[in-house]
């Protein structure tokens, strides 16, 4: 509990502790609104307030945050993803989302470091089974374009790193491959067992190029991949295996991996948050991409 409480409070100070005293109110209501009983809170909460319990009968996940229009987006991105291997939305309001629970609902996570062949063919299947059809109507979704401006404002703790992230994001954006709407946000907790198949939640929804996609799961687990002794090596078998699995160009991936870990590494500043793991990171795919 203790690094969800202190993310929310070096995110949003006040109104966080303000928030996080009003939960068993906010969850009162929603619990007597939307007929929910035995709520819990799950383990590893990070940024958003997320509890398991029941809708009647039926197996839920409720979900709280205080960036309402982040979660809005992403009841869109998965509504727009509805029978592509997404948890089903049951309601939404404000800043509560209610979504269906995964059973038995263990992550990829689990499966690290031993199983990465077998993780990365699940990976591969989720990603085609979200874009079997690619969603072209972007209305209301932001583009990469967008989140990657945030590489333009300055940031000294970045130093080179920044300006050869600038360099590679305008060079990528420039030869862009057809953008369609992502998930955004695809790695291993994201990723859940669910009756002897596997279920994707908490899409970010964002427009761009599908090797943009596969970066996120290349750089998870964060608290265990950058302090791996074998991390280069794990990290470059990852870009192969989705290059050739997805159809995609290798070095195009790399690129993506470095620009994202200086993205990651700045956004974690602009909340407070110390960037150790996206630090070690950008060395990795620095050392990769500019070999
Ligand atoms: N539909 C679901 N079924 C089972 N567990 C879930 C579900 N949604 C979320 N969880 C659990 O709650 C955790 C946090 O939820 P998530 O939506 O990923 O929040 P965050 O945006 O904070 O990462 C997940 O890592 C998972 O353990
Ligand atoms: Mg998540």
């Amino acid at each position: 509990m203790l690094l969800f409480e202190n993310n929310i409070i070096n995110i949003y100070g006040n109104v966080g502790q303000k928030w996080l005293d009003n939960l068993p109110h906010i969850i009162n209501d929603l619990a007597t609104q939307w007929h929910l009983s035995d709520l819990k809170p799950v383990e590893n909460l990070s940024y958003n307030y997320v509890l398991s319990g029941f809708q009647s009968e039926n197996p839920i996940i409720l979900k709280l945050s205080l960036d309402t229009k982040g979660l809005i987006i992403e009841t869109s991105a998965l509504k727009a993803f509805k029978g592509r291997g997404v948890v089903e939305v049951l309601d939404q309001t404000g800043g509560a989302l209610l979504i269906e629970r995964a059973i038995p609902g263990y992550s990829l996570k689990e499966f690290f470091p031993n199983r990465e062949t077998e993780v990365i063919a699940i990976a591969c299947e989720a990603i085609k089974k979200l874009h079997s059809v690619p969603i072209i109507n972007q209305n209301g979704f932001s583009t990469i374009n967008d989140w990657l401006a945030a590489l333009d404002k300055p940031c000294e703790q970045l130093g080179q790193s920044l300006i050869k992230a600038r360099t590679l994001r305008d060079e990528l954006l420039n030869t862009t491959d057809a953008p369609i709407l992502l998930h955004g946000d695809l790695h291993h907790d994201n990723i859940l067992a669910h009756d002897n198949n596997w279920k994707v939640i908490d899409p970010k929804g964002v427009i761009g190029e599908l090797s943009y996609e596969v970066g996120c799961f290349i750089r998870n687990p964060l608290d265990d991949l950058p302090s791996h002794s074998d991390s280069l090596k794990i990290i470059t078998n990852r870009i192969n295996a989705f290059s050739k699995n997805l159809n995609l160009d290798p070095d195009r991936i790399a690129k993506w991996c470095f620009v994202q870990a200086v993205l990651a590494t700045v956004w974690s500043l602009e909340d407070n948050i110390t960037p150790t793991s996206f630090k070690h990171l950008t060395d990795i795919f620095d050392e990769l991409v500019f070999k």
